[in-house]
């Protein structure tokens, strides 16, 4: 479980977190939305230890981790796929994915990632930077997969994605949801990703948490008008 309360965070004097809180169960996909520029990117940044957090608390499994370096954070199980397609063009499919092992060094590749994206296991041998940009998204978040996180960071999956592939990350999403051993929180602003994915949703505004809710309980269309999307 990921708990954070009371979470501020900055950019050298720009504070752009304000009193954050935010809660995931094991097995549970929570969704935030917000328009441009709120603090969406910050957050993740902050569960991952890439950005100054002044206050606040982010526990992991009960076990306080505010404090803990980028790297201990990704021993501890925290996978985190940023914004943009983050692979490394130059290195084939394959070695991309050899990466995502080192959190378990001397470990073989599991081959049930080609499960979840089969796609890939076809193109093993073709450098990162060949492929679509929907398929270095699935090859991210692959990359990601093989460490076995326990908490899954997916930086807006879907931006820039044609809608065949999108549909393919939300069948990911929702088989990894039926495992039950791992949670995900995804920044989104598709909303109706959103609702075909989250169990639980944050809404968020300069900053703060302003609306949230299961994803059955939100009109989340017309929460995206109200704070203009
Ligand atoms: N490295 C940085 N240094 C200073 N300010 C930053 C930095 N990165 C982001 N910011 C500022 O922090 C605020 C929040 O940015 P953030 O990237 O978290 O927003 P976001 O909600 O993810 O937006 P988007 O939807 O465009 O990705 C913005 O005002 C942005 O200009
Ligand atoms: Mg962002």
């Amino acid at each position: 479980m990921l708990d954070i309360a009371k979470l501020s965070a900055c950019y050298e004097e720009s504070l752009i977190l304000q009193d954050v809180s935010l809660t995931i169960h094991n097995g549970q996909v929570a969704c935030l939305i917000g328009r441009n520029g709120v603090g969406k990117t910050t957050l993740l940044k902050s569960i991952m230890g890439l950005v100054k957090t002044p206050s606040g608390s982010i526990s992991l499994e009960g076990a306080e981790i505010i404090k803990m370096p980028t790297y201990r954070r990704a021993l501890l199980g925290i996978g985190y796929v940023p914004q943009g397609r983050d692979i490394f063009p130059q290195l084939s499919v394959q070695e991309n994915l050899l990466l995502g092992l080192e959190r378990n060094k001397g470990k073989r590749l599991d081959e049930s990632v080609f499960d979840l994206f089969p796609v890939l296991k076809t193109m093993l041998k073709k450098k990162g930077g060949t492929l679509s940009g929907g398929q270095q998204q699935q090859l991210a978040i692959a990359r990601a997969l093989v460490s076995k996180p326990q908490l899954l960071l997916l930086d807006e999956p879907t931006e820039g994605i044609q809608p065949s592939i999108i549909q393919e990350i939300a069948r990911v999403i929702k088989a990894l949801k039926g495992r039950g051993d791992i949670s995900l929180l995804i920044v989104e602003q598709y909303i109706d990703f959103v609702m075909e994915v989250a169990d639980y949703c944050y809404a968020m505004d300069k900053g703060r948490i302003v609306m949230q809710g299961k994803t059955g309980d939100l009109d989340l269309h017309h929460i995206q008008e109200q704070i203009a999307i």
